[in-house]
C-alpha cells in the first residue's frame, strides 16, 4: 500500500479522556496548524465536561455531539475526515471494530486510523502468550481487523478499499502513572490501599516498590510525549503508516524513582522525617507472586479497575523494555529511528515533581489519592 498523504482533517474520539486531552491539546496546537481538528463527544459530556469543551472550541477545535452507537451519525461525521484518532477509554473499546469499519466503508475515503492503544505492546514476548492478556483483547481485535484491511483480505467483508492505513502508538506506561499510587491513601487493606499495586506516597514518605530490589528497569513515557509522538506520525506517513511505534520518554528503574522522591523531598517534611537529612522513604516490596495473586482476587472480585493489576504484572516481568531504545524516540518494529522533531523529552525529575506537587496539593484540599 502506498503512504496515505500528510493527515489534514483530523477527528478524534476520547478527547477529553485521560490521554484523549493531551492528544487533542497537542493537536490543535500544532504549528503548522492542520486544517480542520474536530472531537466527536456524546451529549453526556458536553454536559459534564463544559468548560473543558469550551475551551477546547476557543482554540478553534469543533465539536461533534453523536452517541457512539450512532453509526449514522458517525458515517455523516466521517465525510468531512482523512485520519480517525481513537483515545476511547478501556471500559468502551470494544465499540473501536464498529469505527474501524465505518472508516473502511467511508466516502470520500478515511486513509488513516489510529486506534486506542497508548500503553503496554500488546504483543510484548515478556508474557508467555500475550494474546491471552485480558486487557490487551479489545486492542487485538481492532488490530486485527486493520490489518486484514490494510492488506486487502478484508475486501468482502467491510466493502471498502485497502487504502484505510494504520499507526499504533505504543507507550509503556505512563510515568505520571507509574510514579502515583495505586489505591486510596488511609485505607489499609484490601483493593483501596493505596499501594494496592505499588506506588509512591509523598505525604506519608513511603513508596513499595516491584520486584526484588526495585533494580530491573522499566520504561515510561509521559503523557505530553505520547501526545508529540502521535503529532509526529500525522506529520510522517510514510514512516509510520502500518506501523506499531514504540516509543518512550526514559527508561529508569523503581529504586531510581524513589531516589529522585527522596531527594526533591528532603528538606521538605516534618522534623521528624527529616532527622535522615535526606528524606529517606519506608520502603516495601511488592513481589511478583503477589502481585499475581492480588490480580487474581480482583478479577474473582470483578473489580472495575482489574486490567490495572494485569498491566502492573506485565511491566513488572519487564513488558516495557526493549533492547536499543534510546532516549525520547519512537521507533518501529525493527527498531529504526523514525520520530524526534525538536523536542525535549521528558524526564524522571520532572516527572517526579510534577506528581509531589500534585499530591501536596491534593492533601492540602483534603481529597484522597486515586
Ligand atoms: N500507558 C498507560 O499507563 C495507560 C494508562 C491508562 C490508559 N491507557 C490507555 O490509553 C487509552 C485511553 O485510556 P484513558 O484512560 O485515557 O481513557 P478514559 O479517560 O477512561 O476515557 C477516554 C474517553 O473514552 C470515552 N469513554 C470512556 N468511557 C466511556 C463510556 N462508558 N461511555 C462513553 N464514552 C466513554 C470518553 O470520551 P469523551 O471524551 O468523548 O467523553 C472518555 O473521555 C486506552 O487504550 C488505555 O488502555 C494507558
Amino acid at each position: 500500500m502506498e503512504p496515505p498523504p500528510p493527515s489534514q482533517r483530523i477527528l478524534i474520539f476520547g478527547a477529553t479522556g485521560k490521554i484523549g486531552t493531551y492528544i487533542t491539546s497537542a493537536i490543535a496546537n500544532a504549528s503548522p496548524p492542520f486544517a480542520r481538528v474536530a472531537i466527536y463527544t456524546s451529549a453526556n459530556t458536553i454536559a459534564a465536561k463544559a468548560a473543558h469543551v469550551e475551551a477546547l472550541k476557543a482554540r478553534g477545535v469543533d465539536v461533534v455531539v453523536g452517541e457512539l452507537d450512532d453509526d449514522d451519525k458517525i458515517k455523516e461525521t466521517y465525510q468531512d475526515f482523512d485520519t480517525i484518532i481513537s483515545c476511547l477509554g478501556r471500559a468502551i473499546l470494544s465499540h473501536q471494530t464498529r469505527l474501524i469499519r465505518l472508516a473502511a466503508i467511508s466516502s470520500p475515503p478515511i486513509r488513516r486510523f489510529f486506534p486506542s492503544e497508548y500503553g503496554t505492546d500488546v504483543l510484548h514476548p515478556v508474557t508467555p502468550d500475550p494474546r491471552a492478556e485480558p486487557p490487551h483483547r479489545y486492542k487485538l481485535e481492532a488490530r486485527a481487523l486493520l490489518e486484514r484491511l490494510a492488506s486487502g483480505e478484508a475486501g468482502a467483508e467491510a466493502e471498502g478499499d485497502a487504502s484505510l492505513s494504520y499507526t499504533y502508538i505504543v507507550t509503556g506506561p505512563y510515568a505520571e502513572f507509574y510514579v502515583a499510587p495505586t489505591g486510596q491513601r488511609g485505607v489499609e487493606g484490601g483493593a483501596m490501599a493505596w499501594d494496592r499495586a505499588g506506588g509512591f506516597d509523598v505525604v506519608n514518605r513511603r513508596a513499595t516498590l516491584g520486584k526484588g530490589q526495585g533494580t530491573d528497569p522499566i520504561a515510561l513515557t509521559t503523557m505530553p510525549d505520547t501526545a508529540h509522538f502521535v503529532v509526529c506520525a500525522l506529520r510522517h506517513p510514510a514512516q509510520t503508516h502500518n506501523r506499531a511505534l514504540r516509543c518512550h520518554s526514559f527508561t529508569t528503574t523503581p529504586s531510581a524513582i524513589l531516589s529522585a522522591f527522596e531527594a526533591q523531598t528532603s528538606g521538605r517534611g516534618t522534623s521528624e522525617q527529616e532527622t535522615s537529612g535526606r528524606g529517606t522513604w519506608a520502603v516495601k516490596y511488592l513481589h511478583l507472586d503477589e502481585l499475581c495473586e492480588r490480580e487474581r482476587a480482583a478479577y474473582a472480585r470483578g473489580d472495575a479497575e482489574k486490567g490495572l493489576f494485569s498491566v502492573r504484572r506485565i511491566w513488572t516481568m519487564g513488558g516495557s523494555v526493549y533492547k536499543g531504545w534510546k532516549e525520547g524516540r519512537g521507533w518501529d518494529d525493527s527498531g529504526e529511528w523514525v520520530v524526534r522533531q525538536g523536542w525535549t523529552a521528558g524526564t524522571l525529575e520532572g516527572v517526579v515533581r510534577g506528581e509531589i506537587e500534585r499530591q501536596m496539593r491534593e492533601e492540602s484540599e483534603g481529597e484522597g489519592m486515586v
